[in-house]
């Protein structure tokens, strides 16, 4: 072969190759409504900027025919490229070659993305879509899965890893997108599940369609396996664009801190206004975070899940914040098992990459029932507590009206770890309500006296003026400050800033045992 011939060949060979499983198979995944692999990445990625690692990595394996369905690529493109100009590591499997099964040297390419992800502390993307292990390379296939998984579990905390399913993730291919932080779906394309409707049948008899099953509204809904759910594979991905802009690179460095036209010392009078006159009569938590952080910044995180509590993303004077906050529209805004779950692993990846915590308060408690209690409420709470504890980054606490009882701790206390904690004069804080809490101390005298309800709700009124008022936090020291509504964005920045370079220690050890 002279030289030319072997530039020729080689053309010819890379043209193959970015024909992944070839055109027919390419049209049946159009016809399925997904995108290609390479589509996928090219919307992902600024455009020019893929590097891709490996392309011509073909199966080892002879058993089954293999050697007869040899792909370049072996069913995956992997490589890196950039995003808002930052690096990224990634890969996306290739369904039209063997369902995207992974077999060993599909999943090297995945292990030497992964790597590299690691060594150069750069975000790792996923693009599930593969028929889970791939059946005809048996242990090899094992292997590699779980090579993928150790390597996901020494990135987590250390670089922000995503998931983005695309199409089937079956069997044992779903632990590795668990691992990772955050997991995006698409309704009618994704489906992710440990065993399929048939396998289901089989063994119990249940009957259950692939979408009910493991479709993106049941994870997002009903599992809390994923964090995000659209409606088109291209809204994912930008979106993914738009998180990844929020974060750092890795777990040495700070969060990317935007530019912010929206001005630090806007009040916010709307808020005095959204705070309804009962105590008891709930609002929408997300209206305050429309107006306190800058304007459209806020990336909900879990939005269908766990929804007593709203926790996610947004921007103050550009500089990156994690929201946990209490919603008054779910169950009263008590915590319970899901949102527990929910808004502490949340905390774990801010804590995890410098992100400032902003708690914004309103909760009576923890939710009280039957079910809870059986469901482990105690080890669910624990956890927000311990992620708390745990954390060294800033964290701010504004407490609206109601915080009680082991909430106030979770949510806002000083001794737990808030740094900085303000209040509304609406502000209530106590070990429980005014009213279960008149009920129980004033027993004797309410039973005793001539019109007990009369007595009782004088009672409660009492309650109310002696403890409840954040002014006895605040001459403790346990409330900072006591703020009006319309300062609230400004002094959110103010303490922020303040308190953003702060710097905490913790006893060396192996890793704690979080209550799982
Ligand atoms: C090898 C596979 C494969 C697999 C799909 N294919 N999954 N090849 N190993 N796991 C191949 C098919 O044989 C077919 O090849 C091609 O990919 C496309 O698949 P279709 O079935 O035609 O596509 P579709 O109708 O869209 O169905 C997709 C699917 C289905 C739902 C994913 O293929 C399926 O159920 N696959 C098996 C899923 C599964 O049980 N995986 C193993 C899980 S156990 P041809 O050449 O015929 O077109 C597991 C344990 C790992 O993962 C544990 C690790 C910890």
């Amino acid at each position: 072969m002279n030289n030319q011939e072997a530039v020729d060949n080689y053309r010819k060979k890379r043209d193959q190759m970015l024909k992944g499983g070839g055109e027919e198979r390419v049209k049946a995944q159009h016809e399925k409504g997904k995108l290609t692999a390479r589509e996928r990445i090219d919307l992902l990625l600024d455009s020019d900027s893929f590097i891709e690692h490996q392309p011509y990595i073909a199966v080892r394996a002879t058993d089954f025919d293999l050697d007869k369905k040899k792909f370049m690529g072996d069913g995956v493109v992997s490589g890196s490229g950039k995003v808002e100009g930052r690096q990224v590591f990634l890969f996306a499997q290739d369904f039209s070659v063997l369902g995207g099964s992974l077999g060993e040297m599909h999943a090297e390419r995945i292990a030497e993305a992964q790597t590299l992800s690691l060594k150069t502390g750069t975000p790792f993307i996923q693009i599930n879509d593969s028929g889970g292990a791939r059946i005809q390379e048996g242990i090899l296939s094992l292997h590699g899965y779980a090579k993928i998984f150790k390597a996901n579990t020494l990135a987590s905390g250390v670089v922000p890893q995503f998931s983005v399913i695309l199409g089937p993730c079956a069997g044992g291919a779903v632990y590795s997108p668990a691992i990772t932080d955050f997991i995006l779906m698409v309704d009618g394309v994704s489906k992710m599940y440990i065993t399929g409707p048939d396998v289901i049948k089989a063994v119990t008899g249940e009957v259950i369609g692939h979408d009910e099953l493991g479709g993106a509204a049941t994870h997002c809904q009903k599992s809390g396996n994923a964090h995000f759910r659209f409606a088109t594979e291209q809204e994912c991905l930008i979106f993914l664009r738009k998180l990844i802009s929020y974060l750092p690179a890795n777990n040495r460095e700070m969060p990317p801190v935007a530019e912010n036209d929206d001005p630090v010392d806007r009040e916010t009078p709307e808020l005095f206004d959204l705070l309804p006159e009962d105590p008891r009569r709930p609002y929408d938590v997300r209206d305050f975070i429309a107006q306190i952080f800058d304007r459209d910044s806020f990336l909900e995180v879990q939005a269908e899940y766990g929804m007593s509590v709203v926790v996610g993303f947004a921007k103050l004077n550009g500089r990156t914040v994690g929201i946990f906050a209490n919603q008054t529209k779910f169950m009263a805004a008590a915590l319970e098992i899901n949102s527990s779950d929910k808004a502490a692993r949340f905390i774990r990846f801010c804590d995890a990459f410098n992100i400032p915590i902003i708690s914004l308060v309103d909760v009576p408690g923890f939710l009280p029932g039957i079910a809870q209690e059986h469901g482990g409420i105690i080890r669910h709470g624990a956890k927000i507590l311990y992620a708390i504890a745990e954390s060294t980054v800033p964290k701010v606490a504004l407490i609206i009206r109601k915080s009680y009882g082991g909430s106030f701790i979770a949510m806002s206390s000083k001794a737990l770890g808030y740094d900085r904690v303000l209040a509304y004069p609406t502000a209530e804080i106590a070990v429980m309500g005014a009213e279960g809490a008149a009920n129980i101390i004033f027993r004797r005298e309410i039973k005793a006296a001539e019109n007990p309800e009369e007595k009782r709700l004088e009672k409660i009124e009492e309650f109310k003026q002696t403890v409840m008022n954040p002014f006895i936090a605040a001459g403790l020291g346990y409330v900072d400050d006591i703020i009006e509504p319309r300062h609230t964005r400004i002094e959110m920045i103010r303490s922020l800033e303040m308190i953003v370079r702060k710097q905490e220690e913790r006893p060396a050890k192996k890793h704690g045992n979080i209550p799982l």
